[in-house]
């Protein structure tokens, strides 16, 4: 039984990828399981709060008592997340959105063609970045940094450049860490702080992840 520190908040959390489709039958996207996310949607709930987690397509299930909405691509995570994240006293991207997109979607399956076939991509918007920029109804903004090099650093520019109050940077070089495992390690950044998760399940880091949120909302 945890306190119920999140008793009468609202949460907003994004897990699992996106899909960018190309045709009818074929998608862009990455390896995000959702596991991360639905971790801290989980423990969201078990410290009191009511918790809205909008997730890409994934194979596992939603923890009972979240309010779960499902998206495909980016646009539609931003319109979603543009719709829950003012009413929400925090707002947690930790979805793996994909930076670009077809430019175009054909509306019938691509017949092969030659040897090489150029895809035209364009960038989808920047998520949390659009949250983060709210004029009203901002939400306590916290960001994830998947990078597989020089973690610090770009988790740092990122809590900075996308005007985040916190950032959970994932070293997502090692295969049993980060996308599709069971286990995470985490350096957690605020502007003037740092607190390091050793590799534990990601149930043990989202608990931690959450308390630390919960006593700065
Ligand atoms: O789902 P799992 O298999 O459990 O794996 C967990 C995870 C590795 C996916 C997760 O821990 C994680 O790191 N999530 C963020 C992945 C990501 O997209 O990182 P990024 O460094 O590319 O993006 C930085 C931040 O901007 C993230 O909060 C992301 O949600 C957000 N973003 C990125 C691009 C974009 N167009 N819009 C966004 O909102």
């Amino acid at each position: 039984e945890q306190p119920q520190l999140l008793a009468g908040k609202t949460i907003t959390i994004t897990a699992g990828p996106t899909r960018e489709a190309i045709d009818p039958v074929r998608f862009i996207s990455n390896h995000s399981s959702g596991k991360m996310g639905y971790a801290l949607a989980e423990a969201a709930l078990l410290l009191g709060a009511k918790v809205n987690l909008i997730s890409g397509p994934v194979t596992i299930k939603a923890p009972t008592g979240v309010n779960l909405i499902n998206i495909e691509s980016a646009e539609q995570l931003l319109n979603e997340s543009l719709n829950y994240a003012p009413r929400s006293d925090a707002f947690i991207g930790c979805a793996a959105v994909a930076d670009y997109r077809a430019a175009t979607v054909a509306a019938q399956k691509m017949k092969k063609q030659g040897d090489e076939l150029t895809l035209t991509l364009v960038k989808n918007p920047d998520v949390i970045a659009h949250v983060a920029n709210l004029q009203q109804n901002r939400p306590y903004t916290v960001g994830f940094a998947a990078e597989t090099q020089n973690v610090a650093n770009y988790a740092k520019g990122k809590l900075k450049n996308k005007n985040l109050d916190m950032i959970c940077a994932n070293d997502v070089s090692q295969s049993d860490l980060g996308f599709n495992a069971d286990n995470n390690a985490l350096t957690l950044y605020w502007h003037n702080e740092q607190l390091e998760l050793p590799t534990n399940s990601k149930t043990a880091i989202a608990l931690t992840v959450i308390q630390q949120l919960a006593q700065r909302i």
